[in-house]
C-alpha cells in the first residue's frame, strides 16, 4: 500500500534521483499502482514526474535517476481516492506550485474537501486525497508562513489517518507528520530522511529516530526537531542504532519471489525454531499474560487470520487456553465494548501496519483496557510499537505480495507458544509437541520434493480449467482450506471459497455438478468426519481433490489425492498449506499472470 519517502541534503546532488529510486524500490513490496518523484533545488526550482504503471517503467520513462536537487520526495500510490492516473498520482503541487507534498493514508472527507477547496478558489487538479493534505497545508501556510503552525491547523480539516511529507520551494527543510500511518526517521552522514517503511531507510542508515503518532518532524540535512502535532510543543528524542538488517531481494534463480519464498519456508522455519529455543524471555512473558487471561481474542486479517485459526486450535488443544479468533475489521463492532482488563488482545499481522488491526489496538491502548500482545514480521512496525509484548516471526523480507513464509512462521510460532505454555502447566503433550517441532523444516522440504510436480499437474489439468471452486477444511485444517482459497483467489483471479466442511451441505452443496472441483486439505486423524463430507460431494459427481498424509479411507473416497509426507496431526497444516501455495502458484503462472504482484492487491494495507 502507498509509501512515501522524503530526503534532505545540504547542497544540490546529481545523485538525488538515485537515492529516490533506491528508496522507491524498497516500497514496491507494499503494493502500488502509480509512482511519483519530486525534487527541489537550492534555488527553489522544482521538478515533478509521475504516472501510473510499474515503477521501473515510470523510472525509465522520466529518467528519474538523472533528477537532481537538495530535497526529494517519492511516493508509491495504491489507488483509493481517484483512479490510477497521472493526475491522481502523488506527490502534488499546491495551487501556486511552490509547495510539494505526498501522503500515505486515507483522508476520508476527501470529497467534501475537494468541493470546499474548489469553492475557495484553490487549483484542484485531481480526485486524490493526498492533494487535499497539500491544500490544507497551503491554506494555513498562505496565512501564517509558518510550516509547523500550518500543519497544526491543517490537521483539524483532515479526517483520517496519514503520514505526510511536504516541502516549500524556498526553505531547506521538509516537514513530515505521523498521524495513524507508519513513519520512520533516519539520520545519515550528510542527510536526514523520513519514510513510511523502515527498510527503505535502513539501506542508507541504521541511525533511527522514533516518531510517534500525533507528532511532526521538521528537518534539514543535519538537524531535526520533533513537535507535538496538536499543541506544537517541542519533543526531544535521541536517535538509536537499529539492529535490523535489510535483506536484499534477489530471485536466486527462481522465476518468481512467490516460488522462492515457498522454498524458503524450509530455512525460515528452522531459523525461527532456533531463535525460540535460544530466547525464551518473550515466550515467558507472553505465557504469563495468556495463562492469567479470562478471554483471549486473537485479532487478524487475511492470511494472518487464517494462521490465527490454526493457532487458536493449537492454543485450545495443547495449551488448553480458551481463545477466540476475530477478523480485525469486525472486532470493534462486535467485541470492542466488551473488552475489560481480564482479557488479552493478541494481534497477528506480518506487516505490523494493517489498519484494521491498528483500529483494534488504538482504543484499547488509549484506555489501557487490557494487555496487547502482537505477532509481527516487521519488528519496528506500528503494531509492534503499540503492543505490550511483541513476538517476532523472523521470516525475513517477503517480497511477493501473497504471504507464504510469513504464514508458515506464524503457525510455527503459535505451535511453539502452545507447547511452551503446556510445559509450564505440566500438560502431558508438551514434550511430544516440542519433539515434532524440530521436524517441520524437513517436512516442508519433503513436501516440496514429492508434491511440487503433482501440484503443478493438478493446476494444469483441473484448476486451470476451473472458473469457480471451493476449498473445504475440517478441524485443524479449516485454516489450511481458508488460506488455500485465499491464495487461489489472490494470484489466479478465480472465485474460490474456503469453508468449514460441515457447513457445505447447508446450501453451497447445490452448486455441485459433474466435475465441480473441491480441494480438501485434511488430516488422517479426522478421517471419519472428512470422508462423510467428501461423500456428500462425490455422490453428486463433484470432483474432490484430497490433500493429506496417506490414509486408506481417503484414497478410496477421493477422486484425486495429493499425498503429503506422513506427519503428526498437528503438523498437517504445514504440509497441506505448502501444497495449496504451490497449486495457487502454478495456476497463476500457467494462466500467464504474475503471482508476485496480483492486480488490485497491496501487501501493507494501511487504509480502512
Ligand atoms: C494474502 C495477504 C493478505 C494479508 C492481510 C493482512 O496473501 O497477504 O491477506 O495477510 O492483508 O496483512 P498483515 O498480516 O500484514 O496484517
Amino acid at each position: 500500500m502507498c509509501g512515501v519517502f522524503g530526503i534532505v541534503f545540504a547542497e544540490n546532488r546529481s545523485d538525488l534521483g538515485e537515492y529516490l529510486v533506491k528508496a522507491s524500490r524498497k516500497l514496491v513490496y507494499r503494493g502500488y499502482d502509480s509512482a511519483g518523484f519530486a525534487t527541489i533545488k537550492t534555488d527553489g526550482s522544482t521538478q515533478l514526474k509521475k504516472g501510473p504503471g510499474k515503477l521501473e517503467t515510470v523510472i525509465e520513462q522520466f529518467h528519474i535517476q538523472k533528477m537532481s536537487g537538495s530535497r526529494g520526495i517519492v511516493q508509491l500510490r495504491w489507488a483509493t481516492f481517484g483512479e490510477p492516473t497521472e493526475a491522481n498520482s502523488q506527490p502534488h503541487y499546491d495551487s501556486d506550485g511552490d509547495i510539494i507534498g505526498a501522503h500515505n493514508g486515507n483522508i476520508v472527507n476527501t470529497s467534501s474537501l475537494i468541493e470546499a477547496f474548489k469553492r475557495d478558489g484553490y487549483t484542484v487538479r485531481s480526485q486524490n486525497d493526498g492533494e487535499m493534505v497539500v491544500h490544507a497545508f497551503e491554506k494555513y501556510f498562505n496565512e501564517t508562513k509558518d510550516p509547523l503552525l500550518s500543519m497544526q491547523k491543517a490537521q483539524t480539516m483532515l479526517k483520517g489517518d496519514y503520514a505526510f511529507i511536504v516541502g516549500h520551494q524556498h526553505d531547506n527543510h521538509l516537514l513530515a507528520v505521523k498521524k495513524g500511518s507508519s513513519l520512520y526517521v533516519g539520520i545519515g552522514k550528510d542527510f536526514i530522511a523520513c519514510s513510511s517503511d523502515l527498510a527503505s531507510l535502513l539501506q542508507f542508515t541504521n541511525k533511527i529516530v522514533d516518531i510517534h503518532d500525533g507528532e511532526m518532524i521538521y528537518y534539514n540535512h543535519e538537524h531535526y526537531q520533533l513537535y507535538d502535532l496538536f499543541s506544537g510543543a517541542k519533543i526531544e528524542r535521541e536517535p538509536y542504532l537499529s539492529p535490523i538488517k535489510v535483506e536484499e531481494a534477489n530471485l536466486e534463480g527462481f522465476a518468481h519471489y512467490m516460488k522462492k519464498e515457498i522454498h524458503e519456508q524450509i530455512i525460515k522455519t528452522r531459523e525461527l525454531t532456533e531463535l525460540l529455543n535460544h530466547d525464551p524471555h518473550t515466550l515467558d512473558e507472553t505465557s504469563k499474560i495468556l495463562s492469567k487471561a479470562n478471554r483471549i481474542f486473537i485479532v487478524a486479517s487475511g492470511t494472518s487470520y487464517h494462521a490465527s485459526l490454526i493457532g487458536s486450535y493449537y492454543l485450545n488443544h495443547i495449551a488448553r487456553l480458551k481463545t477466540q479468533v476475530v477478523i480485525a475489521g469486525q472486532f470493534n463492532e462486535y467485541y470492542g465494548h466488551l473488552v475489560d482488563n481480564n482479557d488479552v488482545v493478541f494481534c497477528v499481522s506480518q506487516s505490523g501496519e494493517t489498519k484494521d488491526v491498528v483500529n483494534v489496538i488504538n482504543p484499547i491502548r488509549d484506555q489501557k483496557l487490557c494487555p496487547i500482545i502482537s505477532m509481527v514480521n516487521i519488528i519496528g512496525s506500528s503494531i509492534a510499537h503499540k503492543s505490550d509484548i511483541t513476538l517476532n516471526i523472523a521470516a525475513g523480507v517477503e517480497t511477493s505480495v501473497p504471504a507464504t513464509k510469513t504464514f508458515m512462521n506464524q503457525i510455527l510460532l503459535f505451535l511453539y507458544l502452545s507447547a511452551y505454555i503446556a510445559k509450564q502447566t505440566g500438560a502431558p503433550e508438551a514434550e511430544e509437541v516440542f519433539s515434532i517441532i524440530g521436524t517441520i523444516p524437513e517436512l516442508i522440504a519433503k513436501t516440496i520434493e514429492q508434491d511440487e510436480e503433482p501440484c503443478q499437474a493438478l493446476a494444469d489439468t483441473v484448476i486451470s480449467k476451473a472458473h469457480d471452486l471451493y476449498c473445504l477444511g475440517y478441524g485443524l485444517n479449516y485454516g489450511s482450506a481458508m488460506e488455500g482459497a485465499l491464495k487461489i483467489k489472490e494470484v489466479y483471479y478465480r472465485h474460490c471459497e474456503g469453508m468449514y466442511s460441515s457447513e457445505f451441505k447447508h446450501g453451497p452443496l447445490s452448486i455441485v455438478e459433474e466435475g465441480y472441483p473441491i480441494l480438501f486439505p485434511a488430516s488422517p486423524s479426522e478421517s471419519g468426519m472428512v470422508i462423510s463430507h467428501i461423500n456428500e460431494i462425490t455422490v453428486r459427481k463433484g470432483f474432490v481433490v484430497l490433500i493429506s498424509p496417506y490414509d486408506e479411507g481417503y484414497a478410496r473416497n477421493a477422486n484425486s489425492y495429493i499425498i503429503t509426507p506422513n506427519c503428526h496431526h498437528y503438523l498437517t497444516p504445514f504440509a497441506n498449506v505448502v501444497c495449496m501455495q504451490l497449486i495457487a502458484y502454478f495456476s497463476s503462472v500457467l494462466s500467464g499472470y504474475d503471482p508476485d504482484f496480483p492486480r488490485n492487491i497491496s501487501k501493507t494495507l494501511t487504509v480502512d
